[in-house]
């Protein structure tokens, strides 16, 4: 009785849902905020170094997402083909995180160590070379594009914040770092800053 109210009133069916869901997603998000596995870094997980974290916006700016997830599930096919399943406490000193859910190309959460530099290098600026029956894009701008690192510092006291904010036991930059940054980064090509990026993933799931 009750429910044919509800569904012949358009309104009332709609302030309903809207609680509905409003209700079970404040219970499914809300726990994750104060659950210790999301706010804790998992073993061996550090904070990124001024070139990675230069590396990981050229990551976001071309839109390597679109392409590749960083998110191992759980399945057997998955970890056998990947390693490790991905865990929350990895992605703490993500901000924001690149879990993604496309994979015209592999997942790369484990792809550090896999490859050399140069193979990143040459696979970079044209991916054929190396794979012939490749269909991801060519970045050659990236090995002659060179980093100023203006920025840098900026970057690093903007993660600070976030990180801070979510997650009690990283370990933010110091002043030290921050005002070392440029002179660290400065000069290196951008592709240099995208491997360091890649070969730095999933190297703390090797020791689990
Ligand atoms: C249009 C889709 C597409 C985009 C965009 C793309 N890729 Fe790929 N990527 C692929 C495909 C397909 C492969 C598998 C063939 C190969 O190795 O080239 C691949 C392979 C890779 C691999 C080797 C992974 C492995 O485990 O063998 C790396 C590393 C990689 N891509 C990095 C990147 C980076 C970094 C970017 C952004 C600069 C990027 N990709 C953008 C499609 C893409």
């Amino acid at each position: 009785m009750s429910h044919e109210v509800v569904e012949k009133n358009v309104g009332l069916l709609v302030v309903l849902v809207i609680l509905v869901i409003s209700v079970g997603g404040l219970v499914e998000i809300v726990p994750l905020f104060f659950a210790t596995e999301t706010t804790t870094p998992a073993p061996g997980v550090t904070k990124y170094s001024a070139l990675r974290l230069e590396g990981r916006d050229i990551y976001i700016r071309e839109g390597c997402y679109n392409c590749h997830s960083q998110m191992i599930r759980p399945f057997r096919a998955e970890t056998e083909r990947y390693g490790h399943y991905s865990v929350a406490g990895e992605s703490v000193y993500d901000h924001p995180f690149q879990w993604g859910s496309k994979r015209t190309g592999p997942d790369l959460a484990r792809v550090g160590g896999r490859y050399s530099d140069e193979w990143h290098h040459i696979h970079l600026i044209n991916p054929r070379d190396v794979v012939p029956q490749s269909n991801m894009p060519s970045y050659p701008w990236l090995s002659e594009t060179r980093l100023t690192g203006k920025d840098t510092a900026a970057k690093m006291r903007a993660l600070n914040i976030a990180v801070g904010a979510t997650c009690p036991s990283c370990e933010l930059y110091t002043e030290q770092e921050i005002a070392d940054a440029q002179g660290t980064v400065a000069g290196k090509t951008e592709a240099e800053a995208l491997i360091a990026y890649l070969q730095g993933l999933g190297l703390a799931s090797k020791q689990w």
